[in-house]
């Protein structure tokens, strides 16, 4: 029987700061009652200070994952961190957590693939389980959004928060049943972010920055459409009915997002925890940090099937169907 990824300890990190969406509506032309009714936002934690980073959430989220199944950092032989909001553009994010924990025996890379990366870097722990690989990764969702979007721009800027989810996941016989990825990068400029200006003295470019930019409406239906494809497909593999799954983790996006899911699926939401209210769209790091407070609430029981699935800039998609 091949090895496949098991989800043994989980941990998260939020800044300490929360802004209301009353606080926002001091900043800019908005008001509770649009974030609420258009996405079931009603706060989101951001960074306010130097101290708190991308890294820093990382490790911290990666510290607390580590402590919860009692695995020592030396024990890692892989560190993934899924992200678009890196401090820096080398070391890989991944290299810098590995040296902060001191996980001497991991190699560490990043991924990046927006919204679906945590998915991404759990079905690549998974792929190097089944190969034999590597036999234990810590896996790492991070965002510090609020250093990329416009925040002069109303449409976008309300929608997302700043935080870190991570897993520890081991090679076992009794964890991932299905997964799924997959990308469609001519789709891709409904959502982007472009990079930092050229500095080749051959070149002359605009130096003025870029901030996230985001066709809110078409992404809107790219997710529903795509999401509840991803679901029907595993469920198909795994020979499941929607109602077999315990809980279904989803990309915390918009709760609007989540309901329509549910409709389709012909399901109770209460099947569908949720943290979009307190935490806003921390991208790659939403599915994790969901985890881990489902998880700490002590609402997981061994045994339970979790069906987790995102989707995101690139576009990308992600989806996987594994047992607690
Ligand atoms: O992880 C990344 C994935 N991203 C997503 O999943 C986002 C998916 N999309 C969405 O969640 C929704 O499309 C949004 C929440 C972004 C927008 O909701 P919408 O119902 O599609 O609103 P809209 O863009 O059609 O805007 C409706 C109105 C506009 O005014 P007019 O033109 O009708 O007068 C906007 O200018 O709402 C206005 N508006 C706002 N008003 C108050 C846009 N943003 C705001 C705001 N406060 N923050």
């Amino acid at each position: 029987m091949s090895m496949r990824a098991k989800i043994i300890g989980t941990g998260s990190c939020l800044p300490t700061k929360i802004v209301t969406n009353d606080n926002l509506s001091t900043l800019m032309d908005t008001s509770d009652e649009w974030i609420q009714s258009r996405t079931g936002i009603r706060e989101r934690h951001l960074v306010s200070s130097e101290s708190e980073t991308t890294l820093s959430m990382a490790v911290h989220a990666g510290t607390s994952a580590l402590e919860d199944c009692s695995i020592l950092p030396e024990e890692l032989d892989l560190i993934i961190v899924a992200t678009v909001s890196s401090d820096f553009i080398t070391p890989s994010m991944a290299c810098m957590v590995q040296k902060e924990l001191g996980a001497i025996n991991a190699t560490a890379f990043d991924i990046n693939a927006a919204c679906s990366g945590f998915l991404f870097a759990l079905n690549t722990a998974d792929a190097y389980f089944q190969s034999g690989l590597y036999q234990t990764a810590l896996i790492i969702g991070v965002e510090t959004l609020s250093k990329i979007v416009d925040w002069t721009e109303r449409s976008t800027c309300v929608l997302f928060g700043d935080g870190a989810g991570a897993a520890v996941v081991r090679a076992d016989q009794n964890g991932m049943i299905a997964n799924l990825q997959g990308s469609n990068g001519a789709g891709g400029h409904v959502l982007m972010c472009k990079g930092r200006s050229n500095n080749n003295p051959y070149i002359t470019t605009d130096l003025s920055p870029d901030y996230l930019y985001m066709d809110g409406q078409e992404v809107f239906k790219f997710a529903v459409k795509k999401e509840a494809e991803c679901i029907h497909e595993l469920l198909e593999q795994a020979n499941l009915t929607p109602d077999d799954v315990t809980w279904y983790l989803l990309h915390q996006a918009n709760q609007r997002i989540i309901a329509s899911i549910a409709r389709k699926l012909k399901l109770p939401l209460d099947k569908f925890p949720s943290n979009v209210d307190h935490c806003g769209n921390t991208s790659a790091a939403s599915i994790p940090i969901l985890l881990d407070e489902v998880h700490r609430a002590g609402d997981l029981k061994e045994g339970d099937l979790l069906l987790l699935s995102g989707f995101g800039a690139g576009l990308t998609w992600g989806a996987a169907l594994l047992r607690w």
